[in-house]
């Protein structure tokens, strides 16, 4: 039963990621349900998804068919239950919390048929733990997109304890029907992904507070020097500093002392300084 095709993709959460991941399963040709707490969120989503879609087409990466069957596969509701009750596949995009993580999986384990897979998007927290919030933990899985969903090519497979072979091999021909290129990482504390991108940053921050060189030129150490496409602080301040600290604080006490956040650090997320969002961060937008 497990091996079921997957067809019908329910998304929860139609914010930065959830509408991302709705676009690209639609377009792949997959029927797809959004379901968000308030419909203000999911109309929002829908205005991403036009807008992305819109550029695909100018960009003549997507014709004007292709956009406008791919925004017919999209159903939108606020009713968790009807979202997942034909889902093939689940996708969790709500928020960076445990308990709602762990409250949701266990209402779409109750709602969700059997033979779906259920997979989390979280970009740090344990997917074992997740998994065991459901009757069917062989059949949950991490599936970590990069934001923006639709250019990003990777896509992080995390294998929770009690996660099968099956699920892994379903999860992996889905990356490839969304166009995507997965890796599978075994669940632990930061994925490959998080641990060394939080290590750069944390490490970048440290080297600001110890004056060894200005934020400008610690991000051109590694974009000249390293062909890193966005230096480290730069990168700190798209993400926001108050999330990159969320993260942190999380892996120090997991992992340990590497990941202990710089003072400096926590000072500037105090006075607001939290990246481009707030207008500045480690540089002024
Ligand atoms: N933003 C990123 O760059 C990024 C990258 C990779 C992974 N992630 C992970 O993706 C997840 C979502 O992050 P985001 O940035 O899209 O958050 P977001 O705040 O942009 O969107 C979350 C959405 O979930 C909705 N929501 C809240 N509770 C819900 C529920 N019970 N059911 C359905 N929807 C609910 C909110 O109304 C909101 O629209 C998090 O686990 C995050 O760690 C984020």
């Amino acid at each position: 039963m497990s091996e079921e095709a997957i067809e019908r993709v329910t998304v929860l959460g139609a914010g930065t990621m959830g509408h991302g991941i709705a676009q690209i399963c639609a377009v792949a040709g997959y029927e797809v349900v959004m379901r968000d707490v308030a419909q203000a969120a999911l109309d929002k989503g829908i205005a991403g998804i036009t807008k992305s879609l819109d550029k695909f087409v100018s960009k003549e990466r997507l014709s004007a068919d292709q956009r406008a069957s791919a925004l017919s596969r999209i159903k939108t509701t606020e009713s968790l239950e009807d979202a997942v009750r034909d889902a093939d596949l689940v996708v969790e995009a709500i928020p960076e919390r445990m308990s709602l993580k762990l409250e949701t999986f266990r209402a779409v384990d109750a709602h969700a048929p059997a033979h779906a897979l259920l997979a989390t998007n979280t970009s740090s927290l344990s997917v074992t733990e997740i998994a065991g919030a459901t009757g069917r933990p062989a059949q949950v899985v991490g599936l970590h997109f990069f934001n923006p969903v639709p250019i990003m090519k990777l896509l992080e497979i995390v294998r929770g304890l009690r996660c099968d072979d099956a699920t892994i091999e379903r999860a992996k021909a889905f990356a490839s029907s969304v166009g995507k290129e997965p890796i599978v990482v075994n669940d632990w504390p930061g994925f490959a992904t998080s641990r060394l991108g939080i290590i750069l940053g944390c490490e970048a921050i440290r080297m600001v507070e110890q004056g060894v060189a200005s934020p400008a030129d610690i991000d051109k150490a590694m974009e000249l020097g390293y062909r890193h496409p966005m230096g480290p602080l730069k990168l700190t301040d798209l993400v926001g500093l108050d999330v990159r600290l969320a993260i942190m604080e999380h892996l120090y006490a997991e992992l340990g002392d590497q990941f202990r956040p710089p003072t400096l650090l926590r000072q500037m997320v105090r006075a607001g300084k939290l990246g481009r969002k707030s207008g500045e961060g480690f540089y002024t937008y």
